[in-house]
This record gives structure tokens, sequence and C-alpha cells, in this order.
């Protein structure tokens, strides 16, 4: 059976393309949907992608990601850095799920030093722009293989 993969995106991800170029550079959502699109092809799998600026939505697509998916990416955007919520579901799914940002919040405020969702996830990926997205991509598919 093929794997399943949904990727999802948190608040402001809908304005990429001209919110802070300089820090997120000039791909579009679209675009970005596009690549994961052709990147789950290349390893087999099916892509649900969602974008939403409401944490509660957010969480939805998570709960249904249970019945319907196999693994998770998340950029949770701001809501990385406060959501005990996004938290609590990544864990109670149970699935397996990589972290993404396009920018090094490292190397950012310390604000965004702090991840609430880094500890449900099997890995982090960070600082690599559109490309964080198919790194994760990988990263899952490496991981159904073990
Ligand atoms: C982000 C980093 C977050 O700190 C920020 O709030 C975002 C985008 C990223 O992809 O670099 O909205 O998740």
């Amino acid at each position: 059976m093929g794997k399943s993969v949904l990727v999802i995106n948190g608040p402001n991800l809908n304005l990429l393309g001209t919110r802070e170029p300089e820090i997120y550079g000039h791909t579009t959502l679209k675009d970005i949907e596009g690549l994961c699109e052709s990147r789950c092809s290349n390893h087999g799998f099916d892509l649900r992608f969602v974008q939403s600026n409401h944490e509660g939505e957010l969480l939805d697509a998570i709960h249904s990601a249970a019945k319907s998916q196999d693994g998770i990416v998340i950029n949770a955007g701001a809501f990385t850095h406060t959501s005990v919520a996004l938290h609590d579901a990544l864990k109670a799914v149970g699935l397996p799920c990589v972290e993404v940002h396009l920018s090094n919040t490292f190397a950012r405020e310390e604000f965004r030093h702090h991840s609430f969702i880094s500890a449900v996830a099997i890995g982090v990926i960070c600082g690599f722009g559109a490309n964080s997205y198919m790194l994760a991509i990988d990263a899952l598919a490496n991981y159904f293989e073990q």
C-alpha cells in the first residue's frame, strides 16, 4: 500500500512570496505545494497539503490524519513557539512527524528558539527555505523504510 503524507502549514504561510522575502524568499506556498507533490510522487506517496491561520483547523487536520495518513510534515509557523495544543494533538495521533521551518529559527530572535513541536517530532529541519520541505519528505521516506 502506498503511503500518504500530510503537509501542514500554519499562520501567515499563505503570504509566502511577498512576506519578508529577505527571510522567507520569493517562493509561494503554491510553489511549495507543487514541489511537495512531485517529491511525494517520486517516493510513491499521496500528498495532502493544508494551510490555515486558525489553530483549531490545524488541530482538526492532525486529528483526521490519524485515519488517513502515515506521516506528517509540519511548519506550524508562529504556533510552533506557543501551541501546547498542537504538541498534544501530534502526540495523541502518534504518527511520525517532521518539523520544518524555512528560516533557521535558531539564528533569529530568542522567542523562536523554543518549539512545542520538536519534542513530539522524529526530527527537525530548518534553514533551507522551500528545500526544508523536500528534506522532510525524504526523511519520512527513510523512516518508513526502517
Ligand atoms: C517559520 C518560523 C517561525 O518562527 C515563524 O513564526 C513563521 C515561519 C519558518 O518557516 O521559518 O511563521 O515557521
